[in-house]
């Protein structure tokens, strides 16, 4: 059984707790790194297997649970954004977390803001399009955990892919002393990935989602072996899959370069980019009732498809 992690409310005790297990742990056998996994919390497999990662490799687990109020725009879902505390602390202990840092957004934003971190490019598309500021709040609210928490390596989920472009861009650009490690999408054994926000779909809508795993896997496939399909035909397939499901309402289903989010010519082959070796991504979020779930596959066009 691991100690129980320990817990700080306020940025003050994060700071000192970090501090002193950096300095009891300098010169021991797995180091005094840091390695960070960021959340909101209502934690389930898909951040077990960071928080895992990020124990491997490192000599300090640092856990932030945080319902950010800035990444949600007016008619979304901050406040029936599911939480649990308890449950939370939990997994944390199980996992063997050593400090959780758990901020009111008092403690986050006492002040009137008067600065965001704000990434282009990266942005215009997918999530960004459709949820305008919410990129921001994300850049904002990490940037701003990174400062206070101080990591070496931060783990972030591969399901939410477009926000781990946004926060390499933003490291990279900003040169902050950390590096982003994106980890595998994790799924049910059905196929549907996990997400806290699966907690609000009933019985029939969460048989209904399964139609996005499965028609990321089937143009997954078609990408693989046809050699002349095209970003047109891939984004129809898809989309012809999940209209069939009475019960799903697209948001956005598109094939981008990645990691840059690029457009690709609708009508032109792959080839291009196969002989490169560069990669894409089949990206979708489609809402079932009022719970809008997103998923992805990444394929390098030279390997084998990557997190389906
Ligand atoms: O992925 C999330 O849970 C959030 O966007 C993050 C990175 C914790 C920032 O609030």
């Amino acid at each position: 059984m691991n100690a129980s992690p320990q817990i700080a409310r306020t940025i003050a005790e994060v700071r000192g707790l970090i501090e002193r297990l950096r300095a009891e742990r300098a010169g021991g056998e797995s180091g005094n790194e840091v390695g960070f996994v960021p959340t909101m919390g209502y934690l389930h497999e898909g951040h077990a297997s960071l928080l895992r990662r990020a124990r491997r490799e490192n000599g300090i687990t640092a856990l932030s649970i945080f319902v950010n109020p800035i990444q949600f725009g007016p008619n979304e879902d901050l406040e029936r954004y599911p939480r649990s505390e308890e449950a939370d602390l939990e997994l944390a202990a199980r996992e063997g977390v050593d400090v959780v840092f758990l901020p009111s957004a008092q403690e986050m934003y006492p002040a009137q803001r008067r600065t965001t971190v704000a990434v282009t490019g990266v942005t215009e598309r997918l999530c960004g399009a459709s949820r305008p500021g919410h990129f921001d709040g994300v850049a904002t609210v990490v940037s701003k955990l990174f400062n206070i928490v101080k990591p070496d390596k931060a783990y972030f989920g591969a399901k939410d892919a477009q926000q781990v472009a946004v926060l390499q861009k933003m490291v990279s650009d900003l040169n902050m002393d950390v590096r982003i490690v994106p980890c595998p999408i994790v799924r049910e054994a059905d196929g549907l990935a996990l997400s806290s926000r699966n907690v609000y779909l009933s019985e029939e809508q969460r048989r209904e989602a399964l139609v996005l795993s499965r028609s990321l896997r089937e143009a997954s496939a078609r990408i693989e072996s046809e050699a002349e399909v095209t970003p047109e035909q891939i984004v129809a397939g898809v989309t012809g899959s999940i209209q069939a499901s009475p019960l799903a309402q697209i948001d956005y289903v598109e094939l981008l370069t990645f990691p840059e989010l690029q457009p690709l010519d609708p009508k032109r082959d792959l080839s291009d980019l196969r002989d490169s070796g560069g990669s894409v991504i089949l990206a979708l979020a489609v809402k079932f009732g009022s719970t809008r779930l997103i998923d992805n596959a990444i394929l390098n066009l030279k390997e084998a498809p990557l997190h389906v």
